[in-house]
Formats: C-alpha cells, structure tokens, sequence
C-alpha cells in the first residue's frame, strides 16, 4: 500500500519508522516531514492545512491511507474533506472527523462530554466576555490555585495557573476582554485545581472498539525539577511506573470505556489515537484533557514499544476490526530525551548544523526540527531531535540515551539531565 503521514516533528517520524517496517508499505510519503524522514520515505513539500494540495498528492500517487500527526487539520476537518469528496472518500483517514476533534479544539466542549458520560475530571464553570463578572464571583468561590483555560488551540499555551485571587480576575479579563491567547479565549473555562501526578494514556479506536496503548509521561517544563516555561515535551518515558494494573483498570473502567461508547451515543465518528492527559488524585485518575492525535514526544517512546505491525493495526481501525486486532507490546521499558535549540521555548535561531547522529549506538534517533540544507541536516526548530533508548527500566533506558546524546552537537544545544527524577 502507499501511504502518506502528514506533519513533520518527532511523533511523526516515529509513526514513520514503524510504518516503513510493515511488509504491507509500498511507498511512504510524508508531508512536509524533516530530515529524518527523508531517510526512509519520500518528504513532499505541502502543509498539514493546505487539504487541495494534499488532495492532488494522494490522487498522484494513489495513496491507499492517510495518518494524521498533528491536531490542526483534524480541527479544520480534514477527515471531513475525504468523506466530502468523491474521488477520496474511499481513501481512508486515521483521525476523527471535525466534530469529535473538538474535543481538542475546544475545551469546553471537551468538559461537557465529560459531564454527560460522567467521566471523572475537575470541577468548572466557563465564561465569556459578557459573563465576566460572573467569573470573578466563581473565583471567589474557589480556593487557590486557580486555573484558567483558553477554550480554543493555543499551541499548548492557553493555560494560566496562578496563585492569588487578584491575579486570577486580572487574567480572567485580559483572556476575555484583552484576546490574550487571540480568539482562542472568547471563552474560558476556569476549573478545580488537582493536585497529584500526570500521565498520557493513549488510545486507538475504530469509533467501537479500542485498544490501549502503553502508558506514558513526559516531562513539559524546560528547567529541571520541572521548572521555568512550558515546552512541547522534553522527554518521556514509558511505561509509568505508578500506572500498575489496578490503576489501570480504573482508567479503563472509568475514562476510556466511557469515553469510546460516550462518542458513539453522542454520534461523534473517531477513528484515530485518543490522547487522554491524566492526573492521580490520590488513587483515582481524573482526565486533564483530551487530544485527538498522538502525544509528541510520548509517541517516541510509545509507538517503539509497539511490536505489532502498526500498517495492520491502522487497517483494522480504519476498517472497524479493532476486536481482532492483539497488540504486542514490548516489555522493556523505553524513554527519550529532547535536545532543544538554545533559548527554546522562547525566541531561538534555526540553521545551525547537526553533527554526531552518526556515532549514536543502541538508540534510535528521532528528527524533530530539522532539514536538509545543503546535504548537511540543520535545526529548523524549538525541539531538534529526541533520543529514544530501550532497557529493563527506565533508569537503564535514561542512561542510554544521555550517554548518545553526549555524540550529538549543534550550536545552542540543550537538554533535560533529570528525566525520571519525580519518579
Ligand atoms: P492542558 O493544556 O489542559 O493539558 O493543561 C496544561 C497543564 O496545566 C497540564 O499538563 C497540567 O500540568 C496543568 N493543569 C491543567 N488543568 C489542571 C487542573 N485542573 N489542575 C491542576 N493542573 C492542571
Ligand atoms: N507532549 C504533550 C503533547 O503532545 O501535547
């Protein structure tokens, strides 16, 4: 079959790699896709939104599957422009279509579904402009710290934790009156803080059945001990170790059974990864958020662990055999670590040569911000490359990678030397 995966960071390249691998791939394309992904499939200058181009591209080289990475095209209804057109609709799509992506999209829409299936999660009320006084009274009402969430994609940004009451009416009023996070605060939803430990979840589905991946965690600030601004990711790891099997059994029973069957009762078409952010309060999972794609980079270490042939398991999902489907999973636990450009996640130069991927032993080497320039692979991002590495635990893993990532250099290079520290 020729397939083609859209986007072109870390998550990508691994959900290449691992396609590549499949008996079942012909060609492989990626759009646009970086300079890992050159190497072992065909990049193709088009953007993740500019559907009539990609449109052109599966009609030229007869793709027979498209695997969405990212959240943006599946929130501008890229599945929906398949089904929509006659000459792709046959042509299957991994990814929900626009109106269960807005459980991405928008969070409000996200906390409403979980009210309606009784899925655990904090407490909220959301407001608008016109309710902003209402706001401030709910404020009043809760105990510090209070969280605030822009309804819409704001490029993983549009969350303020803050500490003083003052402070929370303040942002309240420049999210609703000042565009803050732009149209994406029109709304916002302020919500119960919860206080425990974070994990992924993730989740495959063919709209009935489901599959649950291995668990994973990644670590989101861009100083150790979990410190300074918030980044994509900075590492993960997989599995979690506090994620045992009760544990688990309540995810599954509480938050993913009810989540597949709510988006069918509420006739919402999911075929595609649900990414279910998790916190443990106490003993008990509560969701923080959903995401309709992959996590990135959590599908570095996730989808390595895979040991079944994903091109099979997404034809089962696309065709709605899931049921049939037996994961295997690999038992050694997996982590990666992100080495990132110097001032990431703030402003950061691009262009500066990679050097040392070669030396790299006992690791795979994920490209996230690079290209090819020159014959010569550069940094074209904030996240430039995630080192993932195998072992009995992830201690053993974590030394794996930092050791490699010692053979790699660019100019500003930096990355997290405390990976698993909380754990
Ligand atoms: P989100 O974009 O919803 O994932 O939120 C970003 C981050 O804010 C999460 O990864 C959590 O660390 C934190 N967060 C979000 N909601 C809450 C909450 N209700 N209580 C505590 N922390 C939260
Ligand atoms: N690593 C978090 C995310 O992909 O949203």
């Amino acid at each position: 079959m020729n397939i083609l995966v859209l986007g072109s960071g870390g998550r990508e390249h691994a959900i290449s790699l691992k396609i590549s691998q499949s008996p079942k791939t012909s060609k492989l394309f990626v759009a646009p896709g970086n300079a890992g992904t050159s190497q072992i499939a065909t990049n193709i200058e088009v953007g993740v939104n500019d559907f009539e181009a990609i449109k052109a591209l599966v009609l030229k080289e007869s793709i027979d599957l498209v695997v969405v990475g990212p959240e943006d095209p599946l929130v501008n209804g890229v599945h929906d422009f398949f089904l929509n057109d006659a000459e792709l609709k046959s042509v299957p799509v991994i990814g929900p279509e626009k109106a269960a992506a807005e459980l991405e999209g928008s969070k409000e829409f996200a906390k409403e579904f979980m009210m309606r299936h009784n899925i655990p999660t904090a407490a909220y009320q959301s407001f608008t402009s016109e309710t902003l006084e209402e706001g401030y009274s709910f404020l009043e009402t809760l105990k510090p710290p209070y969280v605030l969430k822009a309804d819409g994609l704001a490029a993983g940004k549009g969350v303020l934790i803050l500490q003083d009451l003052q402070e929370a009416k303040d942002g309240l009023k420049s999210m609703l009156l000042d565009s803050k996070f732009g149209d994406a605060s029109a709304t916002v939803v302020i919500e119960e803080f919860l206080d425990g430990i974070e994990l992924s979840c993730f989740v495959l589905t063919d709209g009935t059945n489901y599959k649950i991946l291995p668990t994973a965690k990644d670590y989101k600030r861009i100083g150790e001990g979990d410190t300074g601004l918030n980044t994509g990711g900075m590492g993960a790891i997989s599995p979690v170790p506090f994620a045992d099997s009760v544990f688990m059994e309540k995810i599954e029973r509480q938050i993913v059974k009810p989540t597949v069957d709510g988006l069918k009762t509420d006739n919402l078409p999911y075929v595609g990864f649900i990414f279910i952010g998790l916190i443990k309060v106490g003993d008990e999972p509560k969701v923080i958020e959903y995401n309709v794609r992959m996590g990135d980079p959590e599908t570095e270490v996730v989808i390595p662990r895979l040991k079944s042939d994903l091109v099979e398991v997404l034809l089962a999902m696309a065709n709605g055999t899931l049921d049939q489907v037996d994961l295997q999973i690999d038992e050694r636990a997996a982590t990666t670590v992100m080495a990132v450009s110097g001032g990431y996640p703030e402003a950061y130069e691009k262009g500066k040569e990679i050097s040392g991927t070669e030396k790299i032993k006992d690791s795979i080497v994920f490209h996230a911000g690079t290209k090819l320039s020159n014959e010569k692979v550069v940094t074209n991002g904030g996240r430039v490359i995630a080192i993932t590495s195998f072992g009995k635990d992830f201690k053993e893993a974590l030394q794996k990678s930092y050791q490699n990532m010692e053979k790699l250099h660019f100019d500003g290079m930096y990355y997290r030397k405390d990976l698993g520290f909380d754990l």
